[in-house]
């Protein structure tokens, strides 16, 4: 079972989406095993950010980011990391899948809605850096035999 760091951008609290952007993680079967809701700094952002340090889009970013809070969560699943990506659609809207979030709620890239780790080692240095050991959560679910086979 794999886990991922997905967050739900400013903008998708801004617009009233974490319903239903979270719901359709959720209806794909992937289990949240911890969430939060905060207001990073850009200290913190920078940290998150660190691999894209440099580039002509960083202070765009950091600042979109940072201008107002956001939802941090995991998820585990099979394939977590490939499949949360995948439900994101292309970082840019216009050029997403139909059906994607990204695609279907949204329309530029600097206002993308969402963030989903793109490999297994960013995932462990996103889930280490947004979430301590213990709100990190191990349950079962009684639906996960209908999920995982
Ligand atoms: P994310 O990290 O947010 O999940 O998005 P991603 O992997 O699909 O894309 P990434 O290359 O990591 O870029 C991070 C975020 O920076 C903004 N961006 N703007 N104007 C541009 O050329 C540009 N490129 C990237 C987007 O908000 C993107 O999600
Ligand atoms: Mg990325």
């Amino acid at each position: 079972m794999e886990r991922t760091f997905v967050m739900l951008k400013p903008d998708a609290v801004q617009r009233g989406l974490v319903g239903e952007i979270i719901g359709r993680f959720e209806r794909r079967g992937l289990k949240i095993v911890a969430m939060k809701m905060v207001h990073i700094t850009a200290e913190f952002a920078h940290q998150h950010y660190a691999v894209h340090v440099g580039k002509s889009f960083f202070e765009g970013l950091i600042k979109y980011i940072t201008s107002g809070p956001v939802v941090a969560l995991v998820l585990e699943g099979t394939n977590a990391i490939e499949v949360a990506r995948a439900t994101m659609g292309a970082t840019n809207p216009a050029r997403a899948a139909a059906g994607t979030i990204r695609a279907d709620l949204g329309l530029e890239m600097g206002r993308n809605l969402v963030h989903g780790s793109d490999g297994p080692t960013t995932a462990a240095f996103e889930i280490g850096l947004w979430f301590s050991p213990e709100e990190l959560l191990c349950y079962p679910r009684s639906v996960d035999a209908w999920i995982f086979e």
